[in-house]
């Protein structure tokens, strides 16, 4: 190696060093595609300060799970209001993925969660009250400008208020209540430029659902970033999330119709009128192995009048079933798996071995596609080997559910298109971890 390299190579090393950044983290995003990392992952501002135990962190994405599907469901019930979430303990329950996003001129680089269950943008700004310490400076920014009540897009946001002429608004999200100015700004993705992105810059946070460094909302309802970059993206985007057991790497958030997988099977997407924002899917039957369970009629048929049916979610960890139908497909697993092997519990889960066991794969029967999950995305396994659990859970019934959520964990090294277009939702085996 020629000494000059040799050098440059030390001071990258140095500098990353004193940067406190690995230097997996800070490779950069090129075209129209974002690495996409997991809130645990090294590269995440947003790891938990001492490591979790096992048992910790399946415990804590289960108790986040819960507080996501109840506000999944309230969207879906199209209540008026969010019930708060009763908990002892402190959780944060945003989303699992962050992607990295550059706001304003010259750009200020955010670490946004992504979720494809919420239309909005909102990012915490200068002055917020409540919201982590690192916030958009919005004075720093000379192409930043607050949206006048007169705007089009203030009569689309929730609870529009307007004080002193500037556009404010209100909205709930998981436990947390948001005040926010309706904004425009200039967002960089990758090295896709939008000038004049409205989002929300958020004034007062209270709760503990709210993103640190905001939220990017991929659902497909009128205010959102594909509604915003039709131009440029065609409401296409795809993705391929990095299992959580393999921390340090990356997936990727491709925007746009352009280098998508053109081998991919397809079920239509269905639109619920009433909650513009979701994306439901059409799933018929589950098969446990070779065999269809018998799951009563109704357990997993669209009803855009109750909500009822299913969706997939890029921001719930664990699938969720309602009752009737996962206790059908537990039992059929369990069978598989040998009658004479005691059944034990953690947390939320009911399907749990304490001696290695031979797993059935589970297929989902969409209407069009059938997707057969390996035992990756079915089983999480304790860092010991001790104790394997079937990764999927029966909705909570506090909460009234009639929604089944296809969840990240099922998703992994899978790549799920989204083309909004051709009303349509791809599926992929693709192993990005
Ligand atoms: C939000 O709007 C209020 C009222 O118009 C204003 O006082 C405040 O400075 C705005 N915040 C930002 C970050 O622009
Ligand atoms: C929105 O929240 C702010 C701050 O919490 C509060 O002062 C205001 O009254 C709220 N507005 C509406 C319409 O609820
Ligand atoms: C459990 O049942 C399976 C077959 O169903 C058998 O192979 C195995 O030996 C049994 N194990 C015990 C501990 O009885
Ligand atoms: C899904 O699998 C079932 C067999 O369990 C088969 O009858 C059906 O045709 C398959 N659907 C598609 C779209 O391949």
């Amino acid at each position: 190696m020629k000494p000059q390299l040799v050098f440059f190579l030390a001071f990258l090393f140095l500098f990353s060093l004193s940067e406190g950044l690995n230097p997996i983290c800070d490779t950069q995003d090129h075209s129209s595609t974002l690495q996409v990392f997991h809130v645990f992952s090294p590269c995440s501002p947003f790891k938990p300060s001492k490591p979790l135990s096992w048992e910790e962190s399946v415990l804590e994405m289960l108790a986040k799970d819960q507080a996501r599907l109840q506000f999944l469901s309230s969207l879906a019930v199209a209540r008026k209001s969010v019930v708060p979430i009763a908990s002892g303990r402190q959780i944060t329950q945003s989303p699992t993925y962050i992607v990295r996003a550059k706001i304003g001129t010259p750009a200020q680089t955010l670490l946004m969660a992504m979720d494809t269950s919420n239309d909005a943008a909102w990012v915490p700004c200068t002055g917020c009250v409540g919201c982590s310490s690192t916030v958009f400076n919005s004075a720093q920014s000379t192409t930043f400008k607050n949206l006048g009540c007169q705007a089009a897009q203030c009569k689309q946001v929730p609870n529009p208020t307007c004080g002193g002429g500037a556009c404010a608004f209100n909205l709930t999200y998981g436990s947390s209540t948001i005040a926010a100015n309706l904004s425009q700004d200039t967002i960089s993705l990758a090295t896709d430029i939008v000038p004049g992105y409205t989002f929300g810059c958020i004034q007062k946070a209270t709760g503990n659902s709210v993103p640190p460094q905001g939220l990017l909302g991929l659902g497909r309802g009128s205010l959102s970033l594909l509604a915003q970059t039709q131009n440029l993206y065609q409401s296409t985007f795809s993705y391929c999330l990095p299992s959580f057991k393999a921390l340090s790497f990356s997936g990727s958030l491709r925007l746009g119709p352009i280098g998508q997988p053109k081998r991919i099977k397809y079920t239509p997407l269905l639109k619920n009128p009433r909650r513009s924002s979701l994306y439901y899917v059409n799933l018929l039957a589950i098969r446990v192995g070779r065999r269809v369970v018998d799951i009563p009629p109704g357990a997993l048929q669209f009803n855009p009048t109750t909500g009822a049916g299913t969706i997939i979610d890029s921001g719930t960890v664990f699938t969720r079933l309602v009752a009737p139908a996962y206790t059908a497909v537990r039992d059929v697993f369990r069978r598989r798996v040998g009658s004479n092997l005691t059944v034990t519990s953690l947390g939320g889960f009911d399907t749990c071995y304490s001696v290695p066991i031979v797993a059935p794969t589970i297929t989902l029967m969409f209407s069009g596609m059938n997707v057969t999950l390996p035992q990756d995305n079915l089983l999480i396994h304790s860092t010991a080997g001790s104790i394997t659990c079937l990764a999927m859970a029966a909705a909570p019934d506090n909460v009234n559910s009639v929604l089944n959520v296809i969840a990240n964990m099922q998703q992994q090294n899978h790549r799920i298109l989204y083309d909004v277009p051709n009303s349509r939702l791809g599926v992929a085996r693709e192993l990005c971890t």
